[in-house]
Formats: structure tokens, C-alpha cells, sequence
């Protein structure tokens, strides 16, 4: 169908379905063995209701925002996805140049299909780039990787904590990974050494170190003046843990739902965080000097102003950006940020917030989820 007629995010999804590769919809959709989390990461938003405020004046409202003190047009960013060339031929390019055009800030995966270099290359002067951080066996290779970055100007380290081991996809341990489905940097670079009769997840990542611990963290300072975020963050101990080490931040992420199933989704960790370093360490939220992201399941802009009131500065997106370009290339993406744009536009309005400022506490009826 013409892009014109996708109304919704959700509707990447069904389109996506139909028209990409099987490989490519086997490995973007999947999710950990039963898929409960997967299934909960959408399920969690629809327990949170509104408190909308009335007679505000609502004539022009601003929803642009900031992360990790860069300017965001949206309090949502693009999450790290690997492997975009398995849905279109220009893979990640595809989301730098929307990316571009909507002022939003992309995070670049350590298991992009293009080459770092090359997405860095494809944007536009200031825009802002991140990187997401698989921490290597062989440190060398991860301080080559972490140092290059700085170089080139990204803004900010996600080092994924949650995958020690990737989680057990079945529908895309179904399908044999080869070169010939992902003409990548990616399948290129390890072809002697992975096992590619188990699906693509499966083929990329023997190079994660599991045996990455907290003790680690001082060594990745002393590399990098990039802030230092951990992406997989899963409780409030664990999130004390790093504003107690000095980082800027985590994301309250269960991965798409792709790793440990029965793991809680991203929204309903955030009220116990929130709650709990309020107590333990007098911290409001959301916070500059400590900031809470979420991810998993966002697909309207309620579910981000949703977060947002809860005390996240922002929330990341990951597949509807893919099904995206799977199936209209970077013009998707670019629909998809409009889409997201004027649902902001109306439901800041609707709820009586002209700023992101403006969203807090009050604004959600949260006693359905978290701490009871
Ligand atoms: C991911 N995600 C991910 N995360 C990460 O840290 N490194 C990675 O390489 C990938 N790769 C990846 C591939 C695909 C196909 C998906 C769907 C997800 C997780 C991603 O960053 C994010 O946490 C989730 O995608 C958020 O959930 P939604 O928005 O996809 O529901």
C-alpha cells in the first residue's frame, strides 16, 4: 500500500509481515521462547491511564527535549537493531537519513550491516549519533571500537548489559543464516568462526564477553569521555549500582523481549527505580545528572508520554523503524517519525502538557503496574 495510508506505527508491522524477506521477518520479530515478555512490553502501557488537566491554553505546544544534553526534536530516540540489510539493501543508512530530517538522535548497533564508518559518513553536520556497545572478549578490539567512536563524534556509549548469552529466538533459530541473506560487514567478518545453522542471532554474537561485571566499569572510563549508559537494566538494585559507579544513566530494556522471557517490561521497572533511588539516594526523576531511559514495545506517543511522566527522559524505539525501512526504505522511517510527531502534537494537547516539562507524576494513573 502507498506510504500515505499507513496511520499508525503498528501498521509497519503488518505490512513488514507481508512483504519482507522470510529471513528478515524471522530475525527483526522474534523474541526469547514463549515471547511473554515481548508480548507484556505492550501489555505494560496499557495498564497506565491519564489524568488529563484541562483549560490550559493549548494553542501551541513543544515537545522537544534533550538526551545526554543533546537536542531531540521527540523524547525518543532510535534504539540499536542489528543486521539492516536482511530488510533493505541500504540497511542503517536507511534510519541516519530520517533520522536526519526528524532531529532525532540514532543509536548505531555494534552489529549494523554497514560499517560504522559509513553511517557515521551518511550524516548530516551536528546530527547527533550514539553507539551501542557488545563488549568484546578481546578488549583491544573494544577499545579500538569505543576510541574510534569518540573520534568520530559520537555522543554516547549504550554498553548492553543484558546478554551474556543471546536469548533463544525459535522462529529465527528456525532459518540458516548465510552470507547470502545478509550481505553485510557483519556476516563477512567472522565467516570461519560462526555456526550458521541456527539463525542469524545466533551466527553474529560468539564474540560477547559473558564474563563482564561491574568491576569493569572503571576501564571503560579510562578509555572514553563519552558518557557511559547500560542498556538492559532490570531492576532498581542494579540501577543504583551504576549512579553509585558514576554513570549518566541506564535503559530500562528487556531487549525487545528477545533475552531472559518473564523479564519485566521497561515502563514497569522504571516506577520501582524511581521509587527506590528517591529513598536510598534522594534522586528526582527525571534527572540530568542520572537519567532513565526505557525501551520495549513503545509504538504511540502515549506510551511515551506515558514514561515520560513516570520520570524517563526518554524512551527508545527499535522495531517499527526497521519494519520501516523494510518496506519503504528511509522514506518509512521518515513517515513513521511524522506519525509519532503529530500523535505528540495532539495528545500534549489533549492531556494538558505544552511542554515535556509539563508531563509529570500527576498526569498518570500508574497503580496498576509496579510497586504495590
Ligand atoms: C535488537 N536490540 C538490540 N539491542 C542491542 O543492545 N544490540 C543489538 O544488536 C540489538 N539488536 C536488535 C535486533 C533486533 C531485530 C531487535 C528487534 C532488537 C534491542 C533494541 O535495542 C531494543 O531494546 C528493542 O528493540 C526495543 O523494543 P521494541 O521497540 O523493538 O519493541
Amino acid at each position: 500500500p502507498p506510504l500515505q495510508e499507513i496511520l499508525n506505527l503498528h501498521d509497519f508491522e503488518a505490512i513488514g509481515r507481508q512483504i519482507m524477506p522470510e529471513k528478515a521477518w524471522a530475525y527483526y520479530s522474534s523474541a526469547a521462547d514463549d515471547e511473554i515478555t515481548n508480548r507484556e512490553n505492550h501489555a505494560a502501557y496499557q495498564r497506565i491511564w491519564f489524568r488529563p488537566r484541562i483549560m490550559r491554553n493549548m494553542t501551541t505546544v513543544d515537545f522537544s527535549s534533550s538526551i545526554l544534553g543533546q537536542k531531540t526534536s521527540m523524547p525518543i530516540y532510535i534504539s540499536a537493531t542489528a543486521l539492516g540489510k536482511l530488510g533493505h539493501p541500504d540497511g542503517e543508512l536507511n534510519l541516519t537519513r530520517a533520522a536526519a530530517k526528524h532531529g532525532i538522535i540514532q543509536m548505531i548497533p555494534t552489529l549494523a550491516s554497514c560499517s560504522f564508518d559509513e553511517i557515521v559518513d551518511a550524516a548530516q553536520p551536528g546530527q547527533t549519533q550514539f553507539l551501542q556497545l557488545y563488549v568484546n572478549k578481546d578488549r583491544e578490539i573494544t577499545k579500538r571500537i569505543v576510541q574510534h567512536a569518540e573520534k568520530r563524534g559520537v555522543k554516547g556509549l549504550f554498553i548492553t548489559v543484558d546478554a551474556p548469552q543471546l536469548g533463544r529466538r525459535e522462529k529465527d533459530m528456525r532459518m540458516k543464516f548465510d552470507a547470502e541473506s545478509d550481505p553485510s560487514e557483519v556476516s563477512k567478518s567472522g565467516s570461519d568462526k560462526v555456526d550458521r545453522s541456527q539463525g542469524a542471532a545466533r551466527a553474529i554474537s560468539s564474540f560477547i564477553d559473558p564474563g563482564l561485571q561491574w568491576s569493569d566499569l572503571p576501564w571503560f572510563k579510562s578509555i572514553t569521555k563519552m558518557p557511559l549508559i547500560l542498556k538492559g537494566v532490570q531492576c532498581w538494585e542494579d540501577a543504583q549500582e551504576a549512579y553509585d559507579q558514576g554513570l549518566a544513566g541506564v535503559v530500562l530494556s528487556n531487549h525487545g523481549g528477545r533475552q531472559l522471557d518473564f523479564a519485566r517490561s521497561g515502563v514497569e521497572v522504571l516506577t520501582e527505580v524511581v521509587k527506590h533511588l528517591g529513598e536510598q539516594r534522594g534522586l528526582t526523576f527525571p534527572n540530568e545528572k542520572f537519567q532513565l531511559y526505557v525501551d520495549g514495545g513503545v509504538r504511540r506517543a502515549t506510551d511515551v508520554l506515558k514514561a515520560v511522566a513516570l520520570g524517563a527522559t526518554a524512551v527508545g524505539i527499535g522495531r517499527p523503524f526497521i519494519y520501516a525501512f523494510s518496506s519503504y526504505g528511509a522514506e518509512g522511517v521518515d513517515q513513521a517519525l511524522t506519525i509519532l510527531r503529530d500523535e505528540f502534537e495532539m495528545n500534549m494537547r489533549l492531556l494538558g502538557a505544552k511542554t515535556i516539562k509539563d508531563v509529570v507524576p500527576a498526569m498518570v494513573d500508574a497503580s496498576n503496574i509496579g510497586l504495590h
